[in-house]
């Protein structure tokens, strides 16, 4: 149940008023507190103390009402009866919308023959998670791996392999697609060519020149160039699998990007001429989305650019124009670095005014950047920008350095997951649009606010649960506080689902799983299960709560994409 919803309902209809509910952050006076009398007061003609006194009542006819008081100007304190938590939290839980939407969610979006760097961390973390969120309350979502797979690096890795094999039959003029090359590419090696030709470009125009001109015939259907490109895309997409297998994220519903949406460009280019919209500008071709309310600069959207290619702007519109076709959409949000804010928003306006998908529904969700200690952009040991295998690494590294120095032996597999949740809990605990600190040694750390934290709570009341050799009793008990704070934490699962959905905002979910945690582990501590001396009835009542409570924190786990290890 979503016990604020159902609570607050039940106020407003009793009043006749929408009041303002409160969670307090200290519970002894009360459950929930609300202003409505100090809100109503003044077209009462009456003073707060005064009409609270008089609505207190009223609420306390309320059946799930224990005990009502009036504090300070005129706050109203309600407190719940706690056979009515211990029932409400015993329902299963229901937390779909009632409003469900189509969502298309962009994130991931690599690129191919570049290695996946520490800022594809964060789409992919956080994306994953809104899509499980939005999935869990019934809203329909495909996810869009938008692949970076038509742009200068295309042209750049293929003039470098053609600059280390002139020879290979793609670059000949009687190019046979139908033979087969006998040419291997190494991984390891591929993963080198973008860093290399895109430095060489920089500094040789003529290399630069070339790679431009093979930007456009590949484009336009270059059969050599896209077989090679074949080549290579085979090698990214088996390492873009690998990726989503490690991070342990949804697969994709879609692995289209770039090239792709590229087919759809005459179409538009179409509508965009029948709305006069092109202009010409020093050769590209270009969207003017600049408004006069604009205070801050808007450049034109690049529709072609001077030597009459593609662009990331083109392609991306043309993905819009794709979705629209294929899904059709309520909504479409994006999680890209914030930097790409300026993109987006022109995107959004070109979108708008060709009318092929209205700006409202259009989202971008900016994240922000992953520093190390020394608050700039985190790098390896060695200085260099770290990739997301790195990141994965080294947190490895601390998982495994802590469980030794503690004496525990771990599998290796356990090791890696739980490494995995101090990387991905760390990253959605924190505002997704702020950026944050990235200390392996702070967030492997088993106490505090940290994924491994999350997990040992989930073991060791799971072991709890496994070691119980009688059952549970699910009928109403007389409760400590420490059994009713965890019931109600329990019964907020569902507001924070639907909070962290509507505020896009994933670290609801995470930080709600830390609060639980805690409340889970004082009732550990304190409400003792299996020891000898605890009566059975009182043990049985208390292997019911300790279930709920297992359930809701393995949802919320897995919400976040992290997996519950078999020992920690
Ligand atoms: N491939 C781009 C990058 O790695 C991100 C693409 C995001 N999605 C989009 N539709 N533009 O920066």
């Amino acid at each position: 149940m979503n016990l604020y919803k159902y609570v607050s309902n039940a106020i407003n209809e009793k009043l006749g008023a929408k009041v303002n509910l409160e969670v307090p952050k200290n519970r002894d006076f009360g459950d929930f507190s609300t202003n409505a009398a100090m809100v109503m007061a003044k077209a009462a003609g009456k003073n707060p103390r005064e009409l609270a006194a008089e609505i207190t009542p009223k609420l306390a006819e309320l059946p799930f009402v224990s005990e009502t008081s009036v504090a300070g100007p005129g706050f109203i304190n309600i407190k719940l009866k706690d056979e009515f938590i211990w029932t409400s939290a015993t329902e299963p839980q229901n937390p779909k919308s009632d409003n469900p939407q189509t969502i298309d969610l962009d994130y991931g979006a690599y690129n191919v023959a570049k290695t996946l760097h520490i800022g594809h961390l964060r789409t992919s973390i956080v994306g994953d998670t809104f899509n499980r969120i939005a999935r869990a309350l019934g809203h329909t979502t495909y996810s869009w791996n938008h692949i970076g797979d038509w742009g200068k690096p295309m042209a750049l890795i293929i003039a470098w392999i053609e600059k280390l094999h002139p020879e290979l039959p793609y670059f000949q003029e009687n190019f046979d697609p139908t033979k087969p090359v006998d040419f291997d590419l190494d991984p390891v090696e591929l993963n080198t060519y973008y860093p290399a030709a895109s430095a060489l470009a920089k500094q040789d125009p003529e290399f630069q020149a070339h790679a431009q001109q093979i930007k456009a015939l590949f484009q336009n259907g270059h059969p050599g160039y896209f077989a090679l490109f074949e080549k290579f895309l085979a090698i990214s997409m088996d390492m873009m699998y690998a990726t989503v297998q490690r991070l342990n994220i949804l697969p994709f519903d879609y692995n289209l990007g770039e090239r792709n949406a590229a087919k759809y460009l005459d179409e538009i280019e179409k509508i965009l001429t029948a709305k006069n919209l092109i202009e010409e500008s020093d050769g590209a071709q270009i969207i003017v989305v600049k408004r006069e309310t604009d205070n801050k600069p808007m450049p034109p959207y690049m529709w072609l650019d001077s030597r009459g290619a593609d662009t990331y702007d083109s392609t991306d519109l043309a993905a819009i124009y794709c979705r629209k076709q294929t899904d059709n959409p309520n909504k479409i949000v994006y999680f890209t670095d914030q930097r790409q804010g300026l993109h987006f928003e022109q995107l959004f306006r070109v979108a708008e005014m060709s009318g092929i998908y209205s700006y409202e529904n259009l989202e971008h969700i900016g994240y922000g950047t992953i520093n190390g200690r020394d608050g700039k952009p985190f790098k390896t040991r060695d200085g260099n920008a770290a990739t997301l295998d790195d990141v994965l690494d080294i947190a490895n590294e601390a998982v495994a350095a802590r469980v030794a120095e503690s004496g525990k032996k771990l599998s290796a597999d356990t090791i890696s997951i739980i490494a995995l949740a101090a990387v991905k809990f760390n990253d959605l605990m924190h505002d997704v649009r702020s950026d944050y600190i990235f200390d392996p040694a702070s967030v492997t750390s088993f106490e505090g606010r940290t994924g491994p934290y999350i997990l040992y709570t989930a073991v060791r009341l799971n072991s709890v649960l496994k070691r119980a050799t009688f059952s549970a009793n699910a009928d109403y008990q007389p409760m400590t506080s420490d059994e009713r704070n965890l019931l109600i934490e329990v019964l907020d699962f569902e507001r924070t689902l639907h909070a962290a959905f509507d505020n896009r905002a994933t670290d609801m979910i995470a930080n709600y799983t830390y609060d639980l945690c805690q409340l889970i582990n004082t009732f550990y501590h304190n409400c003792p299960i299996l020891r000898e001396d605890v009566p059975d009835s009182v043990r049985a009542g208390r292997l019911h709560i300790a279930q709920i409570a297992y359930d809701t924190l393995a949802k919320a786990i897995d919400l976040m994409g992290l997996e519950i290890p078999s020992e920690m």
